[in-house]
């Protein structure tokens, strides 16, 4: 951004009434500009007013780009087709906080720095005692991550490099543990610790799917899909719960309460939960021959029914991730040999939703969640856990995100205003004189 140099910087001028300002218009390296407004109130007196943000853009970032009509996703410039197809999930972990893709040296180094940090401490088995085996896991991951500021004191000082480069290390290798382990809890199975010779995957298959009694053997095929869903939600810029992350980071909260407050922000219907809602949904519509009365209920004004997977405030067009979780979705039914009717719903009700009228004026396109339930179905995971694996994922893009923010010079504060319509001045009746 020029915002810097301030060199060629473009003008936006407003009028009211017999007054005008100017306003600096900044280039991106791809994408629309931004109009820079933050002396609009100072100078006008005046706020902007955008409710949901849709035309607001909060920070500068180097980190993710979308064309959401284009349909284009890339992580530090590089698409999220390539790196999913050819890179692993440690490797986006790299390239996401460092900037650049690692050389061998590099990775392995990398690796193995995730690798020793994937213990959890001791104490922390003891936290998840304190939950009801019934609690939904998002529940008890947004607890346990919070908890982690009180179990890694040592890496919360955010003014220190170093510090900040070890918690998102602790941060990527403990998620999931403590992922793995909200489900072994929920289930009333031991604890499995990690094992350090399996990659990130096959480590996390293990600890959710291992039992002392037997010996477990990590599927190549399924730990790749794995690993390739942990890719694709790596990031995603400034959505709801990283926007959520860098609003508690502006604050100098530690690295661990911003990360649990975007896991509670995650597991909204309308974010992360929309895989198991999908699921569900699909569930409900059961078969094929149903779809037609489910399509006429999303199209129905009155009725609050929509498509769950359907739909992004960004993409306009197909969401590139939900294409590579479709082929995704395939290799996992065929390697696991499940013939699962819901996959029928899925596609017939995709390719019914992308020739209808009303998703296409709308621009409704499945999204990532679409396929990913399905697959992680199949895989074994229960729809609880389906918003805990995005979790896993995106601790990546929170921390990578929460870093640079730091890491600006021009970061302030984040503190939103608002479009006063409540009551003016007025004064206070005593009890007795109410009516
Ligand atoms: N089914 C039916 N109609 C829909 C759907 C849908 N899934 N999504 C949007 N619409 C309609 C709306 O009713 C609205 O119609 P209107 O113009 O007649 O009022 C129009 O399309 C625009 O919808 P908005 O909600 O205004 O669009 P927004 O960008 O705010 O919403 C959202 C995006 C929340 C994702 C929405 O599409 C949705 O609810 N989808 C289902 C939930 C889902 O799949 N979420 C996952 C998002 S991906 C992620 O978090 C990883």
């Amino acid at each position: 951004m020029d915002a810097k140099t301030g060199a060629n910087i473009k003008i936006a001028k407003l009028t009211l009434g017999d007054k005008s300002w100017s306003f600096p218009i900044y280039d991106g390296t791809v994408g629309p500009s931004v109009m820079d407004v933050s002396k609009l109130y100072a100078e006008t007196g005046i706020f902007t007013y955008d409710p949901g943000f849709t035309s607001t853009g909060s920070c500068e970032s180097k980190i993710t780009y979308i064309d959401g009509d284009a349909g284009v996703l890339l992580y530090r410039g590089y698409p999220i087709e390539d790196l999913a197809e050819h890179g692993d999930f440690l490797e986006t972990c790299y390239l996401l906080l460092y900037g650049e893709l690692p050389t061998a040296a590099q990775k392995e180094n990398f690796d193995d720095r995730v690798t020793h940090h994937t213990m959890g401490h001791e104490q922390m088995m003891r936290f998840f005692q304190g939950f009801r085996r019934d609690a939904h896991p998002m529940a008890v991951m947004t607890g346990c991550v919070g908890a982690l500021s009180a179990f890694y004191h040592d890496s919360t000082d955010i003014t220190d490099p170093t510090q900040r480069m070890v918690a998102s290390i602790r941060m990527i290798a403990k998620s999931p543990t403590l992922a793995a382990m909200a489900y072994k809890y929920s289930i009333g199975q031991p604890f499995v610790y990690p094992k350090n010779d399996l990659d990130y995957a096959s480590n996390f298959l293990r600890m959710c799917f291992a039992v002392p009694c037997e010996e477990y053997k990590p599927n190549p095929v399924l730990a790749r899909a794995m690993d390739r869903i942990f890719t694709l939600h790596a990031d995603h810029e400034q959505n709801a719960s990283t926007s959520t992350v860098r609003l508690a980071g502006s604050t100098g909260a530690n690295p661990f309460a911003c990360i649990a407050a975007g896991i509670a922000c995650l597991w909204g219907p309308a974010h992360g939960g929309a895989n198991e809602a999908a699921l569900k949904m699909l569930g409900e519509i059961g078969s094929v021959d149903r779809i037609p009365e489910y399509v006429k209920r999303a199209k129905d004004p009155n009725d609050s029914f929509r498509l769950m997977g359907f739909g992004h405030r960004v993409y306009k067009h197909y969401d590139p991730r939900a294409k590579i979780m479709q082929k995704t979705c395939h290799e996992v039914l065929n390697e696991l040999g499940v013939n699962d009717p819901l996959l029928d719903v899925a596609l017939e009700l995709e390719r019914i939703a992308l020739h209808d009228d009303y998703f296409i004026e709308k621009r409704l396109y499945p999204n990532v969640d679409f396929y990913s339930g399905i697959t992680l179905r199949a895989m074994g995971f229960p729809t609880a856990m389906f918003t805990v694996l995005f979790a896993v994922a995106r601790t990546v893009g929170w921390i990578a995100q929460w870093k640079e923010m730091i890491e600006d010079p021009h970061q302030k504060l984040g503190r939103p205003r608002q479009l006063y319509t409540g009551s003016p001045r007025r004064e206070y009746q005593p009890i007795s004189r109410r009516k």
